[in-house]
């Protein structure tokens, strides 16, 4: 398997010899692809970390490598509510989440960390993600290396108290467009996810679809 998916230019992966385009979950028959079992992991190996929001545009830690990767299961979306970074309490913004989605795929950027920073950079991290995220590890193919590994990714759960969960497109757009936090406007947040997945070829109907819904209320950056 992976031997014959390749990034392409546009959408996220399609089948060698195939102009047929595909979202950034599926390959070429329509199925998600079938991500291998991992092995089981030393002390002294890095550790891999997936990030599928602002950790994949604003990675703000030291990392031995990183590539694109999938994980199997899950679908990404504007449910979380943000109080800390790009909203506030009063007022949170929104911002983006894993949930669980049968046959579904998410691609986004898998970072090696060496094992002895791992303490530390994932104490940080359970700083900036402390807002109702928890860490979650599952198996993730890295693209480029064609292997599964173990990845640690923060997922934000329906049950934590800042979940807000689905909404009309229009209200999502419209609580981004308005929203401001300590890290900066929810807008910046959108605008630099969807133009990073797509500087890295990869599609997210939610993500570009939201992203069309700010732009239309506020042309601008
Ligand atoms: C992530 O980027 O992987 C988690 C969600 C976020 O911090 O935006």
């Amino acid at each position: 398997m992976g031997n014959e998916h390749e990034l392409s230019p546009r959408s996220g992966i399609r089948s060698e010899g195939s102009d047929k385009l595909m979202s950034d979950t599926t390959v070429e028959s329509g199925e998600p692809m079938q991500i291998p079992e991992v092995s089981e992991p030393a002390a002294t190996d890095p550790v891999w970390l997936f990030g599928y929001g602002s950790l994949i545009w604003r990675p703000d830690f030291p990392y031995q490598k990183k590539e694109l990767a999938l994980v199997d299961g899950w679908e990404r979306k504007f449910w979380q509510g943000s109080h800390d970074h790009r909203g506030v309490p009063e007022a949170p913004g929104r911002v983006v989440t894993l949930l669980p989605a049968t046959g579904q795929q998410c691609a986004g950027m898998a970072f090696q960390i060496s094992s002895k920073d791992a303490v530390e950079i994932f104490q940080a991290l359970d700083y900036r993600e402390k807002n109702g995220y928890e860490r979650h590890t599952a198996p993730c193919w890295l693209i480029e290396q064609k292997r599964t590994v173990e990845c640690i990714f923060y997922i934000a759960t329906e049950s934590n108290v800042a979940f807000l969960g689905p909404a009309p497109l229009s209200e999502i757009a419209q609580q981004i467009n308005a929203s401001v936090g300590p890290s900066g406007s929810n807008r910046e947040y959108l605008l630099q996810l969807a133009s990073a997945l797509r500087t890295l070829n990869l599609t997210d109907e939610h993500v570009f679809s939201l992203e069309q819904e700010v732009l239309k209320l506020t042309p601008e950056l």
